[in-house]
């Protein structure tokens, strides 16, 4: 996929159902949400700059946590994500800076910032050296990234259990490991060569695996938007049966997950430090 495609992605079909599902995401996400803000120390003197911030989430996190001393902005490709991060900025009475923009291409200013966090949005870059060597150029001396990224499929069973339950029934598009995608950085040692070549130093790669949950009466919805199959049930292509039928197998497919009135997994991750020293 190219960049053209990500943007067209994150503006279409994908950024729109993050919109639409953002408080059951976040709610699902809301452990890495935690992880990242209680690493940021409190009331610092910093500036933060949160990549791929989507619905802003993490960013707002970040945000309470500085108080007036400090700054957080957050970066996204998609239009419509930035949108709801500046209303959720304005409901909480927080001030964020909200951009759309390509993190990898954006001009940002050099060594303007103490530390770069990222939940799941640095996964996506065509040329990720050329990503990550801006990031660092925006990155003051000492400046630290703190980013969460998936693991493999393979150890992410929940995260494919939808396509593999729809397969027989859709087309869907192959996942490519190495192209720019949820899995892009699932590899540890493509990590590295990735942050050494952008002149990233002091690299942690941690395996952390976090339980997650969202309520049972979500699923649906869940199944409905996110991933291959929910941009697949959305389709205009897609006749009324076989969309009932694939919604019917899938649901089937995550029982293993379901307990009582929750679904529940271990999200596989990477957690990724690295200094700009
Ligand atoms: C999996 S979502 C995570 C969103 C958010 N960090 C969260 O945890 O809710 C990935 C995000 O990365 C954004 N993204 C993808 N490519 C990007 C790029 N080149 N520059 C900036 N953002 C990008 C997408 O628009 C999307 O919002």
């Amino acid at each position: 996929m190219t960049d053209n495609a990500q943007h067209a992605l994150w503006n279409g079909l994908a950024g729109q159902a993050w919109v639409q599902a953002q408080s059951l995401l976040d709610g699902m996400f809301a452990p890495f949400a935690r992880l990242l803000a209680q690493a940021q120390p409190a009331g610092a003197v910093q500036q933060v700059l949160d990549i791929g911030c989507g619905t802003g989430a993490v960013s707002l996190a970040i945000a309470a946590r500085l108080g007036s001393g400090g700054h957080c902005t957050g970066v996204d490709i998609a239009a419509a994500m930035i949108e709801r991060a500046r209303q959720r900025a304005r409901d909480a009475g927080l001030e964020v800076d909200f951009v759309v923009a390509d993190a990898q291409r954006h001009a940002f200013a050099p060594a303007s910032v103490d530390r770069i966090v990222s939940r799941f949005g640095v996964m996506f870059f065509d040329d990720p050296v050329q990503a990550f060597t801006r990031l660092r150029h925006a990155t003051r001396h000492g400046g630290s990234l703190h980013a969460l990224t998936w693991r493999s499929a393979a150890e992410n069973a929940f995260m494919t259990t939808a396509e593999r339950a729809a397969a027989p029934m859709l087309t869907l598009p192959a996942r490519d490991p190495d192209a720019p995608g949820q899995f892009a950085f699932a590899d540890p040692d493509r990590v590295r060569a990735i942050l050494t070549d952008s002149g990233w130093t002091e690299l942690q790669l941690t395996a952390i695996d976090v339980p997650c949950q969202i309520p049972r009466r979500d699923l649906r919805t869940y199944i409905s938007l996110l991933g291959p199959v929910g941009s697949a049930l959305r389709s205009a292509d897609i006749d009324a049966a076989t969309r009932a039928r694939v919604l019917a197998a899938v649901e089937q497919a995550f029982a293993p997950f379901v307990e009582g009135d929750s679904v529940r997994f271990t999200a596989a991750c990477w957690e990724v430090r690295a200094s700009a020293g």
